[in-house]
């Protein structure tokens, strides 16, 4: 066989291939967060490694692969590590629920993540607490205490943002705030300390995932966004809120991130 011949047919497999196999993430925490995705995907198929379910398969006729990360920082650090030692990913969508800080956000409302910062890594001291920036595995501090998420992703969630059904919680329609999301390993349920993370971060949301994912996004290069919609005001009534407004709030996440997802077909 003449390899010379087969070269360019070689050359053409190699540099379609790595696309071809590309896939976008989407992830939420809960079941609730990930459900109306899995629901939408086209004969989804299920492979679960290291303990996590992984659904692949079409959405809206793009490859993707959808996963629970479960609660919390660390559960939300391993899942991205099984995901992106298993998949090749073009790119990785957060979707679920928040607490909400902007003191007009209401339950139901959209708060898209421009930047995600860790607020409960850092010193703690007799004079307080600081916020440290993120540490790379060598030790060395990122630059910045926030974490820029993709650009192109950010203007396609506020592209479809504006396209998105929701489900109405409060008097008014749904709002979409653009800004800061803050993670931590906190349920926040206590008006000063929600006070303190609009003020001191400029915080328009607070939850438990986001800036994990974002940390291991930015190390291995692949863009990312987070998309929240709020189930509370991270107050008082925060878990009662939390209880009676998870379902939708997720479902008003979701559907923006399907309305992004068909965008990206067009
Ligand atoms: N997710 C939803 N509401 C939250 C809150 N109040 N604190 C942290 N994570 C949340």
């Amino acid at each position: 066989m003449d390899l010379k011949k087969l070269l360019p047919a070689i050359l053409l497999l190699l540099l379609w291939f790595p696309g071809y196999s590309q896939r976008l993430a989407i992830m939420g925490a809960m079941d609730q967060e990930i459900s109306i995705l899995v629901e939408a995907m086209h004969k989804p198929k299920l492979s679960t490694i290291g303990g996590i379910d992984f659904y692949t398969g079409k959405l809206k006729g793009k490859k993707v692969v959808v996963l629970k990360a479960g609660i919390g920082k660390v559960n939300a650090a391993y899942s991205t590590a099984v995901l992106t030692q298993n998949f090749t990913l073009e790119g990785l969508i957060f979707t679920g629920v928040a607490g909400g800080l902007h003191p007009e956000a209401l339950p139901g409302d959209i708060v898209i993540g421009t930047s995600l910062v860790q607020v409960d890594f850092g010193m703690l001291n007799s004079d307080g607490f600081t916020p440290w920036n993120f540490r790379n595995l060598s030790g060395e501090p990122h630059p910045e205490l926030l974490l820029s998420a993709d650009s192109s992703l950010i203007q396609l969630s506020l592209q479809a943002s504006k396209l998105a059904e929701y489900e109405a919680i409060s008097t008014r329609a749904p709002r979409i705030f653009q800004g800061v999301i803050s993670t931590s390993d906190l349920f926040v349920s206590d008006p000063v300390k929600a006070k303190w993370l609009y003020s001191e971060f400029n915080s328009l949301a607070t939850e438990m995932e986001g800036a994990a994912v974002a940390h291991i996004c930015r190390f291995l290069e692949i863009p990312f966004v987070v998309i929240r919609s709020c189930s509370d005001n991270a107050n008082t009534d925060a878990h009662v809120d939390f209880n009676a407004f998870v379902g939708p709030a997720a479902a008003n996440s979701a559907n923006l991130v399907l309305r992004m997802v068909e965008l990206m077909q067009q």
